[in-house]
């Protein structure tokens, strides 16, 4: 049977939404999981009713009216209008709340502390048995199968840490410290986003998480904590000659070097991660020349000031030096 292309298109649009790499119903997590089950049984009782309510409207329809006692009709009532939604809402709400622990247990190993910034997200790990975090920005890297505690805060307003595909959601409060642990449980590349507005730029607050297994994620985290490369070209070398000279260490660390700020992201290991700009760019020459040179363009309201007053040359001399910081 051919299908109007208006219904292919509509029904291809929706089902898009349910996977990909920000969709609670693709979970590569455990407690998203136990999220997309609850939302599945939550659908399939909301299906089941639905037809049943029909079923019984179509019933009430088709058949002759005939007098009932009142006796027989106060029971119906009593039955369908107390009983019935009382037994059904108990019983969804028992299984909602059984999965409740599941997803409030404590991590082990690993501690993550992520806090909400405008409009990027500072993320310091803290390895088991560190006594210094590493620091980085705007990606999260897990290990598979560990349960891993999240710590959340917020310097300026209220954000929202979400990662659909892996867990689900928790506020961030300034002054106030919240919690979730979450348990990876497929290796890949998933896309977390800021879920309370925020200011001008919330929609562009986004960040990466990657999983990885046990052995590569204790890899990653030897070689994050190592200091950054250095410069290998002229041009390199160039850049970060620049990138001092210019003041960008008064907010930006870069360790190995002088660059010790601690204002804006963590730029140590910039090329090794999942996006530049807390998702709005990619880590490549062409991004990072269009976010130096006027980042209020990308991300409106951005802290970072414009270096469009520097020439083009130094801008993507600073650019290939960031580019290699892998
Ligand atoms: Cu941070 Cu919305």
């Amino acid at each position: 049977m051919r299908r109007p292309p208006v219904l292919s298109a509509l029904l291809a649009v929706a089902l898009a939404g349910c996977q990909g790499p920000q969709s609670a119903l693709d979970p590569g997590g455990a407690d998203a999981s136990t999220l997309a089950g609850l939302f599945w049984i939550m659908l399939a009782g909301a299906v089941i009713l639905w037809f049943a309510m029909n079923g019984l409207i179509f019933y009430a329809w088709r058949t002759k009216p005939r007098p009932v006692s009142a006796k027989s009709a106060r029971l119906l009532i009593f039955c369908g209008g107390v009983i019935f939604p009382t037994v059904v809402l108990f019983a969804l709400l028992t299984f909602g709340l059984s999965i409740m622990p599941e997803q409030r247990a404590p991590g082990e190993g690993l501690r993550v502390e992520v806090t909400g910034e405008q409009w990027w997200f500072r993320v310091a790990y803290w390895p088991e048995g560190a006594s210094e975090p590493i620091h980085s920005a705007n990606e999260i890297v897990l290990p598979v199968g560990i349960r891993s505690e999240i710590t959340l805060k917020a310097d300026d307003v209220i954000h929202s840490f979400w990662l659909p595909s892996i867990a689900g959601k928790t506020d961030m409060f300034p002054g106030r410290v919240t919690r979730m642990s979450l348990m990876p449980t497929e290796p890949g590349e998933f896309r977390g986003q800021c879920a309370e507005f925020c200011g001008e730029s919330h929609a562009w607050m986004a960040f990466t998480a990657r999983t990885m297994t046990p052995d590569d994620f204790a890899a990653w985290a030897e070689a994050e904590a190592k200091p950054a490369a250095v410069p290998e070209t002229e041009l390199q070398a160039r850049g970060l000659d620049l990138f001092l000279s210019q003041g960008c260490g008064g907010c930006h660390a870069i360790r190995g070097t002088p660059a010790r700020g601690r204002v804006g992201p963590d730029l140590t290991h910039l090329a090794s991660r999942g996006n530049l700009a807390a998702g709005a760019l990619d880590v490549t020459r062409e991004d990072l020349i269009a976010w130096i040179s006027h980042p209020e363009a990308i991300k409106p309201g951005a802290k970072m000031p414009a270096f469009d007053h520097l020439p083009l040359e130094e801008i993507a001399a600073m650019a290939a030096y960031l580019e290699s910081l892998e």
